[in-house]
C-alpha cells in the first residue's frame, strides 16, 4: 500500500558532512530524502529535479567527496524489512533501500534465518550493498541475492533486477557502470539457503576456531567472531572517518605474480579459479611502509593499511593526495597500479 504523503522537502546547500562516512566537508546544491518509492516517482516528475543529474546517496561510506555536489543529491531513506517466503531450500528476505545493512544482518539472525553473518558490521545501507557487491570473510552480497527493486530515474518506471543483470563482480555492479546515478534501488531481496551452512574458509575465521576450540560454531557466533575481527582491524567510521578498503585487491597474471615472489617472497597472493592471482592491496601498501604514515590530516590506518582515515578536519584533497602517493610508491616498486574502491567525487 502507498501511503500518500506530500512532496518531500527540497533542501538547498545542505552540508553532507554528516552523511559521509569519511566526515569530509562538501555542501549539496540540492538534496531530497527520499522515503518511498512514490518519492522517487515524484521526483523524477518534478520539472526542476526531474531532468537533473542525480547522486544517489545511502550511508555514504564508500564515497570519498573531494568538491561540492552539483547533481541532485537523492538520499535513500526508504525502510522495512519482512519475510518474503519460507521454504525447505531457502527463506527469503526483503529490506527497504535506506535499512542499516548491520541491524538488518542482526534483524535476520534474530528472527533465525542465517546466511548472512559473515557480512556483520559492514558499514553503510541495505541499498548500497548491491552497488559494490559487499563481500567480506568468505562471502558476497551475489551469493545470497535474490532480486532487487529500483526506480528508473529516467522514465520513473519500476524495475526488477535479477542477479545476472546486476552484472555482479569484485566490488562492482551495474549500479557502478551502465546504471550509475539512472537506476535507483529501493528494496533488495536476499535468499538465505537452507539448510544453513557455516562458511569458515577464512583466515582469520580458521584462527578464531583454533582459539576458542569451537569446531561447529553456530551462526550467532560466526556474527560474534565477524565483529570481532572487524573491531580489531579496521577503524569504527563514527570515531575515525574512512571509507572502508580504499583500494581493490589486484589481480595479476600468474607471471607477474611469479615475478614478484621471487623479488618479494612473502608476498600475500590468492589463486583464482582461471588461472589469474589476487594480491592483498593492504600488504602491498604495508611493505612500502605506509602504516602508520599521513599527508596532511589524512593518514593511513595503523592496523590496516588498506583503509585511509580522516586525522581529523580533513579534506577530500588531502586524501586523494595520500592516495596518489601510495599509488605511486606501490607501482614504483611492484608494478600494480592500486584502483580506488570507493566513488571518487
Ligand atoms: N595485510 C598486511 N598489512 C596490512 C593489511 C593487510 O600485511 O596492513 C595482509 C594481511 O595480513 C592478510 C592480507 O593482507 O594476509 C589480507 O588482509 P585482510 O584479511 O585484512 O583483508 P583485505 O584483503 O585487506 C578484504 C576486503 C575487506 C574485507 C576483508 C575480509 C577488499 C578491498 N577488502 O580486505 O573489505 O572486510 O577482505 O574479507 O576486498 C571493504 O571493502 O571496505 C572491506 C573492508
Amino acid at each position: 500500500m502507498v501511503t500518500d504523503r506530500t512532496e518531500p522537502p527540497i533542501e538547498r546547500r545542505a552540508s553532507l558532512r554528516a552523511f559521509n562516512s569519511f566526515g569530509l566537508p562538501a555542501v549539496a546544491a540540492t538534496l531530497v530524502r527520499v522515503r518511498s518509492e512514490s518519492d522517487v516517482k515524484r521526483m523524477v516528475d518534478h520539472p526542476e529535479i526531474g531532468p537533473a543529474p542525480k547522486l544517489i546517496l545511502g550511508g555514504g561510506s564508500n564515497l570519498v567527496l573531494t568538491r561540492d555536489v552539483a547533481a541532485v543529491v537523492l538520499k535513500v531513506e526508504i525502510p522495512g524489512r519482512r519475510l518474503v517466503s519460507a521454504s525447505p531450500e531457502a527463506v527469503v528476505v526483503e529490506a527497504g533501500a535506506g535499512e542499516n545493512w548491520h541491524d538488518f544482518v542482526a534483524w535476520t539472525l534474530e528472527q533465525g534465518w542465517p546466511g548472512l553473518e559473515n557480512l556483520a558490521l559492514i558499514p553503510g545501507t541495505v541499498g548500497a550493498a548491491p552497488v559494490q557487491n559487499i563481500g567480506a570473510y568468505g562471502v558476497e552480497l551475489a551469493e545470497r541475492f535474490e532480486s532487487l527493486d529500483g526506480v528508473d530515474l529516467i522514465t520513473g518506471r519500476s524495475v526488477t533486477l535479477s542477479a545476472a543483470q546486476c552484472a555482479f563482480g569484485y566490488r562492482d555492479s551495474v549500479f557502478k557502470q551502465l546504471l550509475a546515478g539512472k537506476t535507483l534501488i529501493t528494496r533488495v531481496r536476499f535468499r538465505l539457503p537452507r539448510p544453513w551452512q557455516p562458511v569458515l574458509g577464512y583466515l582469520d575465521l580458521q584462527r578464531r576456531m583454533h582459539e576458542t576450540g569451537v569446531h561447529d560454531p553456530d551462526a550467532r557466533t560466526v556474527f560474534d567472531w565477524v565483529c570481532a575481527i572487524r573491531r580489531a582491524k579496521l577503524p569504527d567510521p563514527q570515531q575515525i572517518g574512512n571509507a572502508g578498503s580504499f583500494f581493490k585487491n589486484p589481480v595479476v597474471s600468474a607471471e607477474q605474480c611469479r615475478d614478484i615472489i621471487g623479488r618479494d617472497p612473502s608476498v600475500v597472493h590468492y589463486p583464482l579459479p582461471d588461472g589469474h592471482f589476487k594480491l592483498a592491496a593492504g600488504w602491498l601498501i604495508d611493505a612500502c611502509g605506509w602504516k602508520g604514515k599521513s599527508i596532511g590530516r589524512a593518514g593511513v590506518y595503523e592496523r590496516q593499511a588498506l583503509v585511509l582515515v580522516n586525522r581529523g578536519g580533513a579534506i577530500g584533497a588531502e586524501v586523494l593526495t595520500l592516495a596518489r602517493a601510495i599509488q605511486e610508491s606501490v607501482y614504483g616498486r611492484f608494478g600494480i597500479r592500486l584502483e580506488p574502491e570507493p566513488l571518487i567525487l
